[in-house]
């Protein structure tokens, strides 16, 4: 009971800025509060705060994209745990896009719910129904990938085993790497802006998903022509299928 009291006072706070932005922004906002208030929740109960997982974190946005045209109606049907594989068209797809072998996830377990416009408060009540509290109480559950789409929120958690870090093979060091890349790539252009005593950057989250699109319609180019892809004011890039790109964003 405490821990809702505690979770109410937050939300008052958070709810003003979580309103009425587009839904790329609006999601990781709402991904962003639900990871500190489980992690708020396993302080409560002694428990080592989640470590982000990345590859989870892939698989649950991943999921939630397939989700989002589904009803909230049957939210726990998509749901799965230790053993079983969740009800989702492509599941080995969905894995396989994020660099996960199936043998690294047998223990984790994947905790979806549908609430309309994400309210923070309701979905963080779905997550402490008893049928999903029970995993966010679980010692050996130690690493969190969240993941949002319209009215979909995915948490899958992960163990720090072999069989549920969600981990692949050499490629899991790929997308690691490529966090790490994007980092150092913003400071040092955040560097260059500087020594031409110009302000930073300032990160723009419907901005990177519409980057990330199009990094991964781009995968299978060759390096040969990149600056073909590129857009000025004014151009589109030659992407396929950017229109549909920009519309999963709510950018105009
Ligand atoms: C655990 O997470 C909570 C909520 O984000 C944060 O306030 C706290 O400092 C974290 N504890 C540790 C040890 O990182
Ligand atoms: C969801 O519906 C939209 C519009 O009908 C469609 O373009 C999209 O492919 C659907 N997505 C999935 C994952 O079914
Ligand atoms: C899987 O989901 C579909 C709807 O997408 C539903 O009709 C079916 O009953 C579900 N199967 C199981 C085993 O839950
Ligand atoms: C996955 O686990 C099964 C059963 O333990 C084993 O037979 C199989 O070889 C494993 N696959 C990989 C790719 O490690
Ligand atoms: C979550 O909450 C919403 C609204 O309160 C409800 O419609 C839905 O069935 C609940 N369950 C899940 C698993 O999302
Ligand atoms: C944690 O994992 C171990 C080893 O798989 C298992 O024996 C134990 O029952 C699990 N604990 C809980 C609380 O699920
Ligand atoms: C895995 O998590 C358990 C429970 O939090 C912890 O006791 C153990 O030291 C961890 N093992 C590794 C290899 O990180
Ligand atoms: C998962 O476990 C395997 C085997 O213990 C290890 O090689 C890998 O680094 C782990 N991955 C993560 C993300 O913890
Ligand atoms: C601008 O970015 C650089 C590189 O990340 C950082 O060192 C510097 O503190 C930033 N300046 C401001 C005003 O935020
Ligand atoms: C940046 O501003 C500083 C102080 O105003 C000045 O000395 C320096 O020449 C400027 N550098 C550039 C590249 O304009
Ligand atoms: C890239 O290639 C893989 C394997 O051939 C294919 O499954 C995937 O759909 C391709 N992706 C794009 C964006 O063309």
């Amino acid at each position: 009971m405490a821990f809702f009291t505690l979770k109410l006072s937050i939300f008052f706070l958070v709810l003003p800025v979580v309103q009425g932005k587009a839904s790329c922004d609006y999601d990781a906002t709402a991904e962003k509060y639900l990871l500190e208030d489980l992690n708020l929740y396993r302080m409560s109960l002694n428990l080592p705060n989640f470590t982000e997982n990345n590859n989870a974190a892939c698989l649950a946005n991943n999921i939630a994209s397939q989700l989002k045209n589904e009803t909230c109606k049957n939210a726990f049907h998509y749901s799965s745990t230790i053993g079983t594989k969740p009800n989702v068209t492509e599941y080995d797809k969905l894995m396989d896009g994020c660099d996960i072998k199936e043998n690294h996830t047998v223990q984790g377990v994947i905790l979806p719910v549908c609430v309309p416009r994400l309210d923070p408060f309701l979905v963080l009540s779905n997550y402490t129904t008893p049928q999903y509290a029970k995993y966010l109480k679980n010692s050996n559950y130690t690493g969190i990938g969240i993941g949002s789409e319209d009215n979909w929120m995915v948490v899958v958690l992960s163990t720090n085993t072999s069989t549920g870090n969600f981990s692949g093979a050499a490629s899991l060091i790929a997308n690691v790497h490529m966090a790490t890349a994007e980092k150092y790539l913003l400071e040092d252009l955040n560097l260059y802006r500087m020594s031409l005593n110009l302000s930073n950057f300032t990160e723009n989250n419907n901005a990177a998903c519409l980057a990330n699109n199009i990094a991964s319609q781009l995968k299978n180019e060759t390096c040969k022509n990149a600056f073909h892809f590129s857009s000025t004011p004014g151009t589109k890039p030659n992407v396929i299928e950017y229109d549909k790109l920009l519309d999963g964003y709510d950018i105009k």
